[in-house]
């Protein structure tokens, strides 16, 4: 099975806050037990080790890095990771997707209509945990980042096939659908920390550009990768009408015998088997894999340049190898 948290190797950057990591599974696996065995049984699924758990790592190395020195940041950091898998729940079902880290997705393995509903209870359940802490500025930003989540996949859905998405567009989605809880996570740390607004909307901005980064190398990933790690197939998003940066690129960029082509195999893209190579082939060629890796790349320059404005620590600098990892990644 393809393990994304070793392939992304997060192993050495996470060992300075591995005590707090262990304490987040553990409260994720308290909170995910359910005395009703339908719910305890999907939860045991999808919340076993394997996950890359970036979330909560952000939250946590965001906490320490802005001096926070309390113990609230589990709770948060398994609440985010909670919202997070409720949010994969959904859209592997919006995606049609049937594989994840290996595995078969929720809707796969149980059908569309459970797995709404837990998707449902995973999320309903994290807001009324929230609730009950009384935090009313970290509940309002995680409310809010949910609605501008879902608000992100309708407008993805939206727009599924059509050749006229803009680079602009594309990145409001991916800003709203990723980048949003990546922010939200940044910046609950430095709210447990006790921030001024000024750092703490800096922290949010790291988080908003790595996450922007982190979602164009899984879209480009979607082009260049292999199915064995990534656990999923490649050109999956092609093939279901998502239409990502390289793609975007290609059909800006390409002009003459190319382009026909390109169009032929993006009308045909459900039935003709050699439609994944073709399309790679032109998309390398129009040089739309190093577009998209240039603009990842910037955002990551980006998030490094707002770390080098908090004090020096073990911490800042596991969050620049974080976002080296990111633009690394094969998975
Ligand atoms: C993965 O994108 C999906 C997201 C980052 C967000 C999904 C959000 C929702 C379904 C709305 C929120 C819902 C709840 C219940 C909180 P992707 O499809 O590009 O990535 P993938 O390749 O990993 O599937
Ligand atoms: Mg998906």
């Amino acid at each position: 099975m393809p393990d994304g948290h070793k392939s992304l190797q997060l192993d050495g950057i996470y060992r300075s806050i591995q005590g707090d990591l262990d304490e987040v599974e553990g409260r994720l696996r308290e909170i995910s037990g359910s005395s009703n065995p339908l719910i305890a049984e999907i939860n045991r699924y999808l919340f076993q080790k394997g996950g890359k758990r970036i979330r909560p790592a952000l939250l946590i190395l965001s906490a320490r890095m802005c001096g926070y020195k309390g113990a609230d940041h589990i709770f948060w950091s398994a609440l985010v990771e909670i919202i997070h898998t409720a949010s994969l729940i959904h859209d592997d079902i919006v995606d049609n997707s049937t594989l994840r880290r290996g595995r078969d997705t929720v809707h796969a393995k149980w059908g569309p209509n459970i797995s709404v509903l837990l998707g449902d209870f995973l999320y309903i359940q994290s807001i009324a945990l929230a609730l009950k802490t009384k935090t009313y500025p970290i509940i309002d930003l995680l409310a809010d980042v949910t609605s501008r989540m879902v608000e992100g996949e309708l407008i993805e859905f939206s727009v599924n096939g059509s050749l006229d998405l803009t680079e602009d567009s594309y990145l409001e989605i991916i800003g709203k659908k990723t980048a949003g809880l990546f922010a939200a996570s940044c910046r609950i740390g430095g709210l447990l920390a006790g921030i001024s607004p000024r750092p703490g909307e800096r922290l949010e901005e790291f988080g908003t550009a790595l996450g922007l980064a982190f979602q164009i190398v899984d879209d480009l990933l979607d082009f260049k990768g292999e199915e064995k790690t990534l656990g999923k197939p490649v050109l999956s998003d092609f093939r279901e009408g998502r239409f990502t940066l390289p793609l975007l690129h290609a059909l800006r960029t390409t002009g003459g015998k190319d382009r026909a082509r390109l169009l032929d195999l993006i009308e045909h893209r459900k039935t003709r088997t050699d439609a994944p190579e073709q399309v790679q082939k032109i998309v390398r060629a129009a040089g739309s894999l190093d577009h998209a890796f240039e603009r990842a790349a910037a955002f990551t320059r980006k998030a490094k340049e707002i770390l080098a404005e908090f004090p020096p620590s073990e911490h800042r600098s596991s969050l620049v190898r974080i976002a080296d990892l990111v633009l690394q990644r094969n998975a």
